[in-house]
């Protein structure tokens, strides 16, 4: 699904270019400018949120990506997840769970990176820091940028490239650890940042456009940015990262931050179906439409890399769950051209708090006794066997 041939540049022109050129020098003497953490307001003051087009260097990465330095805080013997572990057991369970710990490791991104021209251009996100690369890029030959020369990188720690979007990757700057309180009852340095709970933190990854294309790549921040959620102040964190209860109420196994960032899909979309009649008459054409609305999902359903495609499916089933009529399908997916200008193919998916009107016609022609049967609707991803979720709904047969 992703173009083998990657254009030049990452927009924004930080995400590669940025961070690699001559960064020897430029880190021994001359680190990168570190964000001011903001200090928690009194009435936290929402941060500002910048158009999808402006996002990529948001406050949280204001070098661009891969990070060229860690930022170990003093009292933090190892910057991995399994560091962090000893101390925050149960938000490193939930982590480990998550996409963001298998970002590097995951089979799909390894077969994905291995036929791609340009794999730098990737890791940039799924591997964010420079030591998490084995290999940097010197050089780019002046007019062949599709030839970067590699050196071998001193600093690489494999560890820490297993770990893909690591702890470090959200929490770890200029030598501060930073969190959403700073409360100073840890035995690091806490800085409080307001940005951390932004939408932009997610957007840094979650939201790119190659240089000149006309459509974004990804383009989940920018789907939120348009939806009524941005107006409404719930950000991605507000439902990916609900707080899961921990058994004390104050300190390190108190509740917190989940870190999974799954939301149920059955939370995202609600189906209603429409029927001329309950009473289904075999052999002749009955009509049925299907209203998929968008209710709890801030972003398109589905979101994510062009190409996801997620099929409903629809049909009358008899006891056995077998259908009665070949089911109608519906694809929602966002197609993008893989190659300049990158413009949009088609759009076919559920937009955030919009709605869908699938009508179908189908005639049931097998010979089975009069009765009651399911009219089912299921949601699959196409590269998964089980449905992501389904609703049945009464019908009878006549
Ligand atoms: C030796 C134990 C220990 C280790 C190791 C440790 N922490 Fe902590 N951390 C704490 C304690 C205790 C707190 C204070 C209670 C709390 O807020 O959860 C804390 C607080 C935090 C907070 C919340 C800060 C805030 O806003 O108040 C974050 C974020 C955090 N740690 C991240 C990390 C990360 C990331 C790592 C690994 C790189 C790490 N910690 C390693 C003990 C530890
Ligand atoms: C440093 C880059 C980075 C940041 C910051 C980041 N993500 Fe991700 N995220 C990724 C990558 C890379 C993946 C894909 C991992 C894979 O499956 O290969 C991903 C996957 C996900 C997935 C699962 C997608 C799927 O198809 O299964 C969700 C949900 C998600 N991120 C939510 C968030 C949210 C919410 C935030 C902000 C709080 C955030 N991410 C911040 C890089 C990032
Ligand atoms: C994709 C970004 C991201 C990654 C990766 C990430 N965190 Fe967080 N973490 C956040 C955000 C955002 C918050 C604040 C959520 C909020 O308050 O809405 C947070 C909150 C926390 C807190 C404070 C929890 C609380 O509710 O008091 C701790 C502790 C923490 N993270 C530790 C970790 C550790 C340990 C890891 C690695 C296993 C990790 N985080 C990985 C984004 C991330
Ligand atoms: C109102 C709640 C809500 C908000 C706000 C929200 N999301 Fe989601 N998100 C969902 C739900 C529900 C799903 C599951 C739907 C699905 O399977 O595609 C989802 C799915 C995703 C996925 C795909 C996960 C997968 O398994 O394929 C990514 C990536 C993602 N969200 C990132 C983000 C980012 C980044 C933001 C902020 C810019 C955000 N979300 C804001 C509810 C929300
Ligand atoms: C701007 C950051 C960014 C860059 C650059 C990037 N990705 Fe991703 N990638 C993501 C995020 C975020 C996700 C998860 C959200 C989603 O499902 O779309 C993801 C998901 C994926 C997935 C799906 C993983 C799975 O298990 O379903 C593959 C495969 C992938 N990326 C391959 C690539 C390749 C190959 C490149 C380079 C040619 C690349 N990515 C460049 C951020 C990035």
């Amino acid at each position: 699904m992703l173009p083998l041939r990657w254009p030049l540049t990452i927009a924004a022109g930080v995400l590669i270019a940025g961070a690699w050129a001559g960064r020897k020098g430029h880190q021994a003497e001359d680190p990168p400018p570190a964000p001011e953490p903001t200090p928690v307001a009194q009435e936290p003051v929402a941060p500002p949120t910048p158009s999808p087009d402006a996002v990529h260097q948001g406050p949280m990465f204001p070098e661009g990506l891969p990070m060229a330095s860690i930022g170990l805080p003093e009292g933090l013997a190892n910057p991995t997840a399994q560091g962090c572990a000893a101390c925050h057991g149960s938000i490193v369970a939930s982590w480990k769970a998550s996409a963001h710990a298998q970002a590097w490791q995951g089979e799909r991104y390894r077969q994905a990176v291995r036929d791609a021209s340009q794999p730098e251009e990737c890791q940039a996100c799924h591997l964010p820091f420079a030591a998490q690369h084995p290999q940097r890029v010197i050089h780019h030959a002046e007019g062949l940028p599709d030839a970067p020369q590699h050196a071998t990188n001193p600093d690489w720690s494999p560890s820490l490239q297993r770990e893909g979007v690591t702890c470090a990757a959200c929490h770890l700057r200029q030598g501060q650890v930073v969190g959403p309180r700073g409360d100073g009852a840890a035995p690091h340095p806490v800085a409080a940042s307001a940005d951390l709970g932004s939408p932009t933190l997610c957007a840094a990854c979650h939201q790119l456009s190659w240089p000149e294309s006309e459509t974004a790549w990804y383009d989940t921040y920018g789907e939120w940015y348009r939806s009524p959620f941005r107006e409404a102040g719930v950000g991605c964190q507000d439902c990916h990262m609900a707080p899961q209860a921990g058994p004390v109420t104050t300190g390190r196994f108190a509740a917190h931050a989940g870190h999974a960032m799954a939301v149920e899909t059955s939370q995202a979309v609600s189906i209603l179906l429409e029927l001329d009649s309950p009473e289904i008459t075999r052999g002749a054409p009955f009509a049925f439409r299907i209203r998929l609305q968008s209710t709890g999902t801030g972003h398109a359903f589905p979101t994510g890399h062009p190409g996801k495609t997620y099929i409903v499916r629809a049909a009358v089933v008899d006891a056995a769950g077998e259908p009665m009529h070949d089911p109608s399908e519906d694809a929602l997916v966002r197609r993008v051209q893989e190659e300049p200008p990158f413009a949009l193919v088609e759009d076919t998916r559920l937009p955030a708090r919009g709605e869908l009107l699938l009508e179908h016609e189908a005639t049931i022609v097998v010979k089975k006794a009069p009765g009651p049967a399911l009219l089912r609707v299921s949601i699959f991803d196409e590269r998964q066997e089980q449905p992501l979720f389904e609703r049945s709904f009464p019908v009878t047969i006549l």
